[in-house]
């Protein structure tokens, strides 16, 4: 049985205060001990009781309760995780200035626990320069900021602001909380260092359909490319995973779009790329495909002794992506290569990544012994001018970690 850490969750006095009850309830069946501190507002949204019986615990709220075990600073010391959803525009100020006149605030600042937020709050509040700069200022002290989503809000209007869904929250904050631990003792530093950054993944191997029962694939597990979301993930990254036929599981927290051919993979990267501040093209994807899918099975009367496929040229996925990406926008390509001289390997990936124009190139060996399917990896990292910037040998989350650390 693991051992359960303990969560502090802050709630504020928003409207979205009535979710927080779903994020106190995951950590609780995640087999973690919760203890809720509401403000007094967050406690006209939702009732203590409920948090109570959802928590397991008593629910704190006054200051001026519980002095005599010096409670307003024994909580936040007792954290392994805080995590403060919602987080109202009033409440992040508060955290920027580093205000005390409350429980919470109180908890916060006695604490060396990671803090991660998550904002809800109308659009115009959210976009108003004074929240824009606390939140930064939060980003800077390492805080991770999961949201907020652009969606329908309290009243009839939609727009950014929107808390992010509780079953996010939850996975940002436990996979903060597990690189905290395993960080050991120096957890309070481990920095969330992607913390609200948007990563689009790519993993997996295409298959280009033939016949309603065949299709061409590779050899690709996904295996890279889910190590690659779990890994951003962990790091406060917002992950979307754009899917094909993995060997893998994905899990829930990611955002997953599933998708089978290369042109499926074409729109599903075309249409994230929007928003996306980093994108990592880590899938197999097949060169070419059929010119034509047959409707029904190809039959071996029908063809005879030989098959002949006519293949057509499919987009070139990272090449498009490199070329319409936009200021800021910092895109990772991954060279598949089964040449196993080191330097004319070297060479092939230097000439793959002037082809692509993409900002980074993750060079990796693949055949039957190595990169596909395998649990490590062996890679070098080139820059755009063709230059060595990492090279790393070792378990694909590791390999994932150092690929991350070039976007930091
Ligand atoms: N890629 C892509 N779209 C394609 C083919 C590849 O986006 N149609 C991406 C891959 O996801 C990878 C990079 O381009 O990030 C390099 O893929 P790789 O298979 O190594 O190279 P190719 O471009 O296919 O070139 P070649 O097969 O000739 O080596």
């Amino acid at each position: 049985m693991k051992t359960p850490r303990t969560i502090v969750v802050g709630i504020t006095g928003g409207i979205a205060a009535y979710k927080a009850v779903n994020i106190v309830r995951a950590f609780v069946l995640n087999g973690d001990s919760v203890h809720v501190v509401a403000t007094p507002a967050a406690l006209r949204f939702v009732g203590k009781p409920t948090l109570e019986a959802i928590s397991r615990n008593p629910v704190h709220t006054d200051l001026y309760e519980g002095v005599a075990e010096v409670r307003h600073v024994a909580i936040g010391q007792g954290a392994a995780l805080i995590v403060v959803a919602p987080a109202t525009a009033n409440s992040i100020a508060k955290l920027a200035a580093g205000l005390a006149d409350d429980l919470l605030g109180n908890t916060i600042l006695a604490s060396t626990a990671p803090l991660v937020i998550a904002p809800a709050m109308h659009t115009e509040m959210w976009n108003n320069p004074a929240t824009v700069a606390n939140v930064a200022v939060l980003r800077s002290r390492g805080i991770t900021i999961v949201g907020p989503g652009v969606g329908r809000l309290t009243g009839t209007d939609s727009g950014a602001g929107r808390m992010e869904e509780p079953d996010t929250i939850v996975a940002v904050a436990l996979a903060v909380l597990d690189r905290a631990m395993s960080a050991g003792e120096a957890a309070a530093s481990a920095v969330p260092d992607l913390a609200g950054r948007r990563v689009l993944i790519s993993a997996g191997g295409t298959r280009e359909p033939l016949d309603p029962v065949r299709f061409l694939g590779n050899r690709s597990s996904g295996k890279q490319g889910v190590a690659l979301a779990q890994a951003a993930l962990a790091r406060g990254a917002l992950v979307t995973l754009v899917a094909a036929n993995l060997e893998v599981a994905v899990p829930t927290s990611i955002t997953t779009v599933l998708v089978g051919s290369a042109l499926e993979m074409h729109e599903a990267m075309t249409r994230a790329a929007g928003t996306a501040d980093v994108i990592i093209m880590a899938a197999a994807v097949a060169d070419y495909r059929p010119r034509s899918v047959q409707v029904g099975k190809i039959k071996k009367e029908d063809v005879g002794d030989t098959l002949t496929l006519e293949l057509v040229k499919n987009p070139d996925i990272l090449a498009e992506l490199s070329t319409a990406s936009r200021p800021g926008q910092l895109i990772i390509g991954f060279a598949a290569e089964t040449e196993t001289d080191a330097d004319r390997l070297l060479a092939l990936g230097r000439d793959k990544i002037t082809r692509k124009g993409c900002d980074y190139l993750v060079v990796n060996r693949v055949g039957q012994d190595a990169g596909f399917g395998t649990e490590r990896n062996t890679v070098t990292v080139l820059d755009r001018h063709g230059v060595i910037v990492s090279e790393v040998s070792g378990s694909k989350m590791s390999v994932a970690n150092c690929i991350l650390d070039l976007i930091g």
